[in-house]
Formats: C-alpha cells, sequence, structure tokens
C-alpha cells in the first residue's frame, strides 16, 4: 500500500507543524475558524502560556487569595484607584494587572530569603504595589512608603519625560492609608531626594520597588537605597522597559553597570534586579 494511504494527513504533517513555532495556533485557526482566546492578555502583554496562579502550589494560592480579597475591597469601595479614575471597568483593570501583580508577589516572597529586614516603595500612589508586597509576607515585615502624594515637579523631569508635569496632583496620604488599613506600613511623606534628608532610610532592606515615572527620582532612590540592600535581596523597577521611558531604562542599566548581581528584564516591562 503506499505509503500516503496508510498514514493520515495529520500523522504526516504533525511534524513540521510542531517545528515551525506558531504553526499549531495558524492550523488551529484555519480548522476551528476562530483564534483560540489567549490565555492572558493584559498591561501591553498577551499570551498563550498557562499562567503561574493555575498551578497547584502555595505561592499561586497565596496570590489568588490576596487579588480576591483585593478584588472584594475594590468592588465594596474599600480600595479606591484613584490613579484609574477614568476607567469604569476597574475590576477588568485589576485582571490586567495579574502579571504585574505576580511579579511583585514572587519577588517579595524570594527577596525574604536575603534575610533583610523591610520592604521598601518609592513611588506608591493608592497603594496597589504595597497591598500585594505585604500580602506576600502576610504582614510580617514593615513596609516603608514613599511618596510625594503631590503633583510631580518639573525639575525631576527630563524633555522627554515632561508629558508627566503635574501627574497625581489627586493624590491623598489619608486615601492610601484607607487602602491600605491594617498593613504594616511606615508612611515617609515628600519628594524624591529631599526627603532622605529628613527621614532616616531603614537599614537593612529585603525589596525594594521604584515607580517613580521618572529617571532622576530613580537614580536618587538607588543611590540612597541600594547599600541598605540586603545581598540576596531584589529590586524591582515598574517602568523599565515601558515605552516613553527609555531615559529610566538607560538611568537603571548604568546604576548596574559596575554592581555585583544579576538583572532580569520582563515581559511586562517590569525589570528585576537580584543583588548578591
Ligand atoms: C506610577 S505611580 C506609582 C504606582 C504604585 N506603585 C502602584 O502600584 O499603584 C508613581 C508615583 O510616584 C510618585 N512620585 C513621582 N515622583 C516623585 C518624587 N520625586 N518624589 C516622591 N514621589 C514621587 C507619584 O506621586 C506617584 O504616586
Amino acid at each position: 500500500m503506499p505509503f500516503f494511504q496508510s498514514a493520515s494527513l495529520k500523522e504526516i504533517t504533525k511534524p513540521f507543524i510542531d517545528a515551525i513555532p506558531g504553526a499549531r495556533q495558524i492550523v488551529q485557526r484555519v480548522r476551528h475558524g476562530k483564534k483560540p482566546p489567549p490565555e492572558f492578555s493584559g498591561w501591553g502583554m498577551t499570551t498563550n502560556r498557562v499562567p503561574p496562579w493555575k498551578n497547584d502550589s502555595q505561592i499561586a494560592r497565596d496570590f489568588l487569595k490576596a487579588n480576591d480579597a483585593l478584588i472584594a475591597a475594590v468592588r465594596d469601595g474599600h480600595f479606591h484607584m484613584t490613579q484609574y479614575a477614568d476607567n469604569t471597568d476597574k475590576l477588568g483593570m485589576l485582571r490586567s494587572l495579574m502579571w504585574r501583580h505576580y511579579f511583585v508577589f514572587w519577588t517579595v516572597r524570594h527577596a525574604t530569603v536575603s534575610g533583610g529586614e523591610s520592604l521598601v516603595e518609592c513611588g506608591v500612589s493608592d497603594g496597589l504595589t504595597a497591598y500585594f508586597a505585604s500580602h506576600a509576607v502576610n504582614n510580617a515585615k514593615k513596609i516603608y512608603l514613599y511618596d510625594a502624594w503631590e503633583k510631580m515637579l518639573e525639575e525631576d523631569l527630563l524633555e522627554s519625560e515632561s508629558r508627566h508635569m503635574g501627574d497625581y496632583a489627586y493624590l491623598t496620604l489619608e486615601r492610601t492609608k484607607k487602602n491600605l488599613e491594617g498593613v504594616n506600613a511606615e508612611y515617609v511623606k515628600g519628594h524624591i531626594p529631599d526627603v532622605f534628608k529628613t527621614h532616616k532610610t531603614p537599614e537593612s532592606i529585603a525589596w525594594l520597588h521604584i515607580d517613580l515615572n521618572a529617571s532622576k527620582p530613580t537614580t536618587d532612590s538607588l543611590e540612597e537605597m541600594y547599600r541598605h540592600v540586603a545581598s540576596g535581596g531584589a529590586i524591582l523597577f515598574d517602568d523599565y522597559a515601558g515605552r516613553g521611558f527609555k531615559d529610566t531604562r538607560s538611568a537603571v542599566d548604568k546604576f548596574f553597570s559596575d554592581k555585583g548581581g544579576l538583572f532580569l528584564p520582563m515581559p511586562t516591562g517590569q525589570g528585576v534586579f537580584f543583588k548578591y
């Protein structure tokens, strides 16, 4: 019997389809007439890969528990997402941020192996990141929260960042405190770097998050905080590979060019430095 009659077309084509990246999705689309929905889409990233919070693991369960509690708090009006006031679908927004928040959760949990005593965030806004960071360690570490809770200043912005002038004028420290009720936090209000002159930087930091939407205060924060980050700790950046943040990316790359550690850029646009 000729070979083509003994083997089905599917069997013959399978090795070729498996060998070409993306070919299986094209075949499925032709066969089923529509694209299967992506596993995740949001915050500039779409993927067909199964997200880690669907794993049967402790960290996945803990992350989902924190995420569900936040959804309930937003729904009940206990947590206000003032930064996304114009977005009418707040829960959809939270869903789209899940990969971002998973990286926050994971890096905090990993950084605790460093033995560093505290968590720090520079750029807090309503407290979304701080919420996930504190839940990752069940509130066991104090989180120091630095923010101006006032509009961004012209002198902090490069020409390429001038679109941010006046941003965040609507934030209030009181609202963030209410959002983060029960979190083991110390609030440090003031503009970076001036605030570093009046507030003593925590001695031993396990995890530092920098999310300031501007390269100058990002560098100022690194210069002040880096020596306090414990060996084995992590420094997470929110704005590393976002479009429109190329100066932040260059500043971060330059800062770490002579430091001992490894930088991992992530597809969400975040980046994390693991300090050796
Ligand atoms: C993108 S938001 C932070 C979002 C926050 N991490 C979250 O997850 O919701 C940027 C924050 O940086 C703060 N910020 C910007 N420049 C600052 C500076 N020089 N000093 C202190 N805070 C600043 C703003 O007030 C704003 O709250």
